[in-house]
Order: C-alpha cells, then structure tokens, then sequence
C-alpha cells in the first residue's frame, strides 16, 4: 500500500521547478519559482505532484492512495528543506572559552598558534569515546533538522590521527544510516597539522596520503576530500598532492579556500575540477574568471565571517559577473557554533547584500549542488525526494530571512514523513 501526504491551501508553494536545473547562476538567482494557493502530494517519499489548488483532483488522487494523510496549510508556505553543503557538525565539547578570548582582541589565528582552535577540539575528540561523540553530535542533527535542513554534508577533520579520524567517520556513517536526514561525508585530514608533526608538515601530508586515504578509502568512509588550503595551514603544493591522492581513489574534491588570504585554493580547486569551493572571504577577479568557466560551486559561509569579525566574501560581486553562490552554514565548535540556515540566510542578505530569492536559491539547489544532490534535492520537483518544511503563518517569503530571530517553521517532513 502507498502511504501519502497531501498538503493543501498552501499559501505559496516556493522553489517549484518543472524543468529541473542542476544550478543557477548570476542574475537567475533573483528569480524564484512560487506558486500561490497551492498543492502538494508527496508519495512514497518523494514529490509526486503539486499544482494551483484549483487544479487539484481530490477524486482520482483518493481513488489510487486510500490511505493518504491530509495537511490543511492554509496562511502557511511550504520551502523545500535547507541543503548545508558544509558542516563540522561532529566534534567533541565546545570552545566557548575561546571565545571569551577572541572578544578580548586574539585573532582566530592567534589562538590556534596558542593551541587552541582545531587542535584544542582534536584533543576533546581524542578522549572521547565513538558513542560518546555519536550522542553528541545526534544533540545537533535534531537541532538542525528542527531548524528545516534535510541534507547536510559533513566533514572530519578532528581526529589528525588514522583511528580519530576514522572515528569521526564512523559516527558520520552512522548518522546517514540512522537519520532521516541525507548525509555526504568528507574526509578532511588536512584541517590543520597536529602537535606531533608542527615542524615538519610534508611528513603529516605523507601520512594522509599513504595511511589515512587508502585506509578511509577501503571502508568507503568518505564521499569527498576537503584541504584547508590557506595561509598557516596547508599549501597548494600540500593541497594538490593531497587531492590527487584522494582521487584516485573516487573522492571529488571539497576545499576550504581563500578565507584568510588569496591563497592559491580557489586556482587550485579549480584546477581539480573540485566540486566547491568554500569560504571565499579573498577572492578577486582572477578567481573570479576562473570559476566562470568550471563547474565548481563557490560557497559562502557568513556565518564564519560574522562570528569572527572578518570581511565577508564578495557575493554581489560573484553573481553580477555570472556565478552562481551556495551559502552554507559551517557548523563548527570554532567559527561558527551554529547550523541555523534560516539565520545563514539573514546573514545573506544583511552582509552579503544578496536579496531573499537569491539567498532562497543559495541554501536549496545551489548548496544541493554542492554536495552533489541537486538530481534528487533542493526544489520542489515531480520525483525529487520528499524533503519539505511548512512554515508558520507568514505573509511573504521574504519574510523568512527578515524576521532573523524567530523560529518560523512548523511542520518538518522528510522522505514523505512527518519528522517535528
Ligand atoms: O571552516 N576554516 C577551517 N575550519 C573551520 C574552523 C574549524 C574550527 O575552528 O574548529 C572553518 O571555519
Ligand atoms: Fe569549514
């Protein structure tokens, strides 16, 4: 028997596509498909069909699915769910103390040369157990999947050691294969050089190459490789052998690019026909030019910019020249403690200046883009997996990213059922 879900009087259905984009760029991220007074079946865990309530035949769609479950969503808007194309979100502890030391004036540099930042969270992970970590994390899956996101990747990058890594990526397996949220997982070595390797960083790339990418590989632990290829971290030289590596064993390259300096990633992940490239706070018009001829996504991550005081990436500069944007949430214990897209997309438009239909486009079919999804997610498509949210009574979309503190959405579906 089919089981369904049949959503009507919705206000306006937002983000409908009936011809499927993998994509969009530049001034297309201003347009956005709605539908006022609107439908939406959802069958088997997928979109079956939505349309102009008026256009709705209650009879036939009875007829062939008795056991449909009804939603009456009148004053409501249904999104499709938020895709975070970028998290941390499984790591141990907290760094709130940090934080007291960067409202004290240290730079985010200066306290990961203090050993703080990611090397105080590699510690906190080393001495906790893989349950321990897993109860952890699942603390903030549920808290994102309250918030509307319904896909997520997720990267290592803690463990700066074979088994802490791959600790790390078991529990990320075991969230995608418990959770009702669709998980991609990154494998992130290179997120800073550990204590043991300080002085001699080409010997920690030597060991992720040798040891960690052919280990990780054989569980099939890992979708993606991400570098953080900036300045005090890794090289491009680092970055380049580190990509090729994970290549050749089928991970798409991810990279963490230019968000302390013009560092070299974004020509770099070009280079490697990386599937994003995050961050972006330096880029300038060579980077620019590059990414208009590749099929890398460039992601921008406000909430990093915003939580360390730093200038944010220029996105208005990015779409007017043809690009499309992806924004993400960071979800990290050090940059960006959060994974609230609704507030990434407020970010969006109070500091990058994008406007609500860019920013809407940006956190659903461009960040599903990103992790490789947007066949299967971040619109409202005949076929596309069920992932939706209903809203609260709101009067317009724009009204999501404006009222920026407050928890507007209602009703979380994902695969077909009804999750909050
Ligand atoms: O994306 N930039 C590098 N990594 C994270 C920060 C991680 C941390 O501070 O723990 C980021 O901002
Ligand atoms: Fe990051």
């Amino acid at each position: 028997m089919l089981t369904g879900l049949l959503i009507k009087n919705i206000k306006c259905l937002v983000q409908v596509e009936d011809t499927l984009r993998l994509k969009v760029c530049g001034d297309d991220m201003s347009e956005l498909g709605t539908i006022n007074d609107a439908f939406l079946l959802l069958i088997d865990g997928l979109i079956s069909n939505f349309g102009k309530m008026e256009d709705l035949d209650f009879e036939n769609i009875f007829k062939d699915n008795p056991n449909i479950e009804i939603i009456d969503a009148a004053g409501k808007m249904v999104f499709p769910s938020f895709c975070d194309s970028h998290t941390h979100i499984v790591y141990a502890g907290s760094r709130e103390i940090e934080y007291s030391e960067k409202m004290q004036g240290l730079s985010y540099e200066e306290i990961a040369k203090n050993g703080g930042g990611i090397l105080n969270s590699a510690k906190l992970l080393h001495n906790t157990t893989e349950e321990e970590l897993f109860l952890q994390s699942m603390k903030r899956i549920n808290e994102i999947i309250s918030f509307g996101t319904g896909a997520v990747e997720i990267k290592s990058g803690y463990g700066l050691n074979l088994n802490d890594e791959v600790k790390m990526l078991k529990v990320i397996r075991r969230i995608k294969d418990t959770c009702p949220v669709e998980v991609k997982s990154t494998f992130l070595g290179a997120h800073s050089v550990p204590e043991p390797y300080i002085s001699n960083r080409e010997k920690y790339v030597d060991l992720i190459i040798n040891e960690m990418i052919p280990v990780i590989a054989s569980f099939e632990l890992a979708d993606y490789i991400d570098v953080f290829c900036d300045r005090g971290f890794f090289s491009v030289e680092d970055t380049e052998r580190i990509l090729m590596a994970g290549m050749k064993y089928g991970m798409r390259a991810k990279l963490h690019a230019n968000e302390l300096d013009f560092s070299g990633g974004v020509q770099t992940g070009v280079k490697y026909n990386a599937l994003s490239v995050d961050h972006l706070e330096c880029t300038g018009d060579e980077e620019i030019n590059l990414l208009l001829g590749s099929e890398t996504m460039p992601t921008i991550l406000p909430g990093s910019s915003f939580f360390l005081g730093m200038e944010d990436a220029p996105a208005r500069k990015m779409i007017g020249a043809g690009l499309p944007v992806a924004l993400a949430s960071d979800y990290n214990p050090g940059s960006s403690p959060s994974g609230n897209m609704k507030l990434i997309m407020s970010l969006g438009c109070i500091r990058l200046k994008m406007l609500p239909s860019e920013v809407i486009n940006a956190v659903t079919i461009n960040s599903a883009y990103a992790m490789g999804l947007s066949e299967t997610h971040g619109s409202i498509a005949k076929g596309k997996v069920a992932n939706v949210f209903i809203t609260k009574e709101i009067p317009s979309f724009e009204f999501m990213p404006y009222a920026y503190g407050s928890n507007l959405i209602e009703t979380v579906i994902l695969k077909g059922k009804i999750i909050k």
